[in-house]
């Protein structure tokens, strides 16, 4: 199972709408994918219409109820979900006080023998915390997604010093498999400038794909649909598509 984290501690910055539509569009590519929403916000529950009070994140994480007892079935086939739950908030609370923290989803990932899953796809919330922690050390890859703008890059030299400490005390297997341009206006040249100069500091790393500013993808989630089944013909449902191909392909070369 590739247990991929989707972090960027900036707020805005394409992290749920990333989450949702890979997990959709690997789903539509065969794979099954269970998407865990680790953020208090629970965007992507609300969006996958998990039932408000069901069990999730925050009972796995504090109450020490197995995968199991928290994975839902959603509308699409191939994805389940672990919903943020109500208590999420106070879960990161909690766990503050525990020692061993920031390991306790990567140990629940561990007890899972045979995952049903070939992707685990965690949508962060946009912060540093405990909660983010916990899937940057369950996780073996990050994917951050950047939002096509010049403020936004300034928040990453931060992320990767933190990704450098999680590699260095926590999770040396940890790695960036990659950097998604997100929101990209192809009317401004700013935009451009923006993908450049993340290919110029992160070369390879960066996905070919990149997502353009879509508004199909911003109304999607009202209507509790991934991108490909909102409106396939969208530049969105291309986008998205496109990168599940790239990931797919990632797994090719190793
Ligand atoms: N490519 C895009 N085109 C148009 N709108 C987009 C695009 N990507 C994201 N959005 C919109 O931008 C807003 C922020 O996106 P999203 O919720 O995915 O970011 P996030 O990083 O998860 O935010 P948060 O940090 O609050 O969790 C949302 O309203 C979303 O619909
Ligand atoms: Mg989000």
């Amino acid at each position: 199972m590739r247990i991929i984290a989707i972090a960027n501690h900036k707020g805005g910055s394409g992290k749920t709408t990333t989450a949702v539509n890979l997990a959709a569009a690997l789903a539509d590519r065969g794979r099954r994918v269970l998407l865990f929403d680790l953020d208090p916000q629970a965007s992507a529950s609300h969006w996958l219409g998990a039932p408000e009070d069901s069990p999730g994140a925050a009972e796995l994480l504090t109450d020490g109820v197995g995968l199991d007892g928290v994975v839902h079935p959603t509308r699409w086939p191939g994805v389940e979900l672990v919903p943020a739950s109500g208590g999420l908030a106070r879960a990161e609370k909690y766990l503050a006080r525990e020692l061993g923290a920031e390991v306790v989803l990567r140990r629940t990932l561990e007890r899972v023998h045979a995952p049903s899953w070939q992707y685990a796809v965690i949508d962060c919330p946009p912060a540093l915390g405990l909660l983010t922690l916990n899937a940057l050390v369950a996780a073996r890859e990050v994917l951050v997604p950047v939002e096509a703008h010049v403020m936004a890059l300034r928040g990453l030299a931060q992320l990767m010093g933190t990704l450098d400490l999680v590699r260095e005390r926590l999770n040396p297997d940890l790695e960036l498999t990659g950097i998604l341009a997100c929101r990209v206006d192809g009317r401004t040249r700013h935009a451009q400038e923006v993908v450049q100069e993340l290919v110029s500091r992160f070369g390879e790393r960066v996905y070919r794909s990149a997502i353009r500013e879509n508004v199909r993808l911003a109304e999607a989630p009202s209507f509790a649909q991934p991108i490909m089944q909102y409106d396939a013909r969208s530049a969105g449902a291309a986008d998205y598509g496109a990168l599940a191909e790239e990931v797919i392909q990632q797994e090719r070369r190793r």
